[in-house]
């Protein structure tokens, strides 16, 4: 049930081990993981240690909390999430957006692999999220309201235009390219069939992935600013000749480093206050 204000478990706990407020949150998607190894004096905390706290069991989420400084901020970093097609709730899944949101965070920056619906991307693409669709007809503010925010909620801008043209801003200098465009949420764990992607592609959705938008939601609930990049990790379905989570892995293996000079240099230059 959504009836607490605060999980004070968890919160407790995560005081104990010196965890007691962050500015960003970061929530590190499939094969990018490893941008928490960049922390500086780190606090981690594995997911089972925490009060409340789902576990993940993903093959490549290593499923913990990193807290310390990245980009002169003070974060706090998941290192693999929870997905829907894991079995989780939607409200386990967007757990981690409501302990930020007590934890004092002000920013969240969601990533994820995605699969590339614009004919334009190719795989290795960085992807700034716009706007997004959801396909799945679920919603994780389905439910008592959560006192974080609003019964209702403004979904007109969902993903901070300041951090998108900060990002832009960003990959200019680094002469590296990043696209931009609306992610698509279905459930999975099946990949899409082709069908469903000119669907997809017909309704204007530029890239499709399992994850993101409930956080999203939650977050934008929360009042939290949100910042959204998809790795585009293959073309969707119908546009290659087939998909395997093998192949997601590798590429956001290889773009990790472009990511991760991104997401550091966007930290430096975020003005949690605005
Ligand atoms: N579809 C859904 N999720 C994904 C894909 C895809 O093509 N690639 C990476 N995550």
């Amino acid at each position: 049930m959504q009836s607490q204000t605060h999980d004070t478990k968890a919160l407790g706990y995560l005081k104990q081990k010196g965890i007691e407020s962050a500015q960003v949150g970061l929530v590190l998607g499939s094969g990018l993981g490893d941008l928490a190894d960049e922390i500086h004096d780190p606090i981690r905390v594995p997911y089972e240690a925490i009060p409340n706290f789902p576990t993940s069991t993903v093959e490549g989420h290593a499923g913990q909390l990193v807290y310390g400084q990245l980009g002169g901020q003070t974060v706090l970093a998941l290192q693999g999430r929870f997905h829907y097609y894991e079995g989780y709730g939607l409200e386990e899944v967007t757990y981690p957006i409501r302990l930020f949101k007590d934890l004092g965070v002000q920013t969240v920056i969601l990533t994820n692999a995605a699969g590339g619906v614009n004919e334009a991307f190719q795989p290795g693409d960085l992807m700034v999220i716009t706007d997004h669709l959801n396909l799945t007809g679920a919603n994780p503010l389905i439910g008592p309201n959560h006192p974080h925010g609003p019964r209702f909620v403004d979904m007109s801008q969902t993903y901070s235009k300041k951090g998108q043209a900060l990002l832009h801003e960003i990959a200019q200098e680094m002469d590296l390219t990043l696209q931009e465009g609306v992610y698509t949420w279905l459930t999975g764990p099946t990949y899409e069939t082709p069908a469903e992607i000119r669907a997809v592609r017909a309704l204007g959705g530029d890239a499709v992935g399992m994850s993101t938008v409930p956080e999203a939601i939650v977050a934008r609930h929360a009042g939290l600013e949100v910042v959204g990049i998809s790795c585009i990790t293959n073309l969707a379905a119908g546009m290659q000749a087939q998909l395997d989570h093998q192949e997601v892995m590798e590429v956001s293996q290889r773009v990790k480093p472009r990511f991760k000079q991104l997401i550091q240099t966007f930290l430096t230059r975020w003005d949690c206050e605005v």
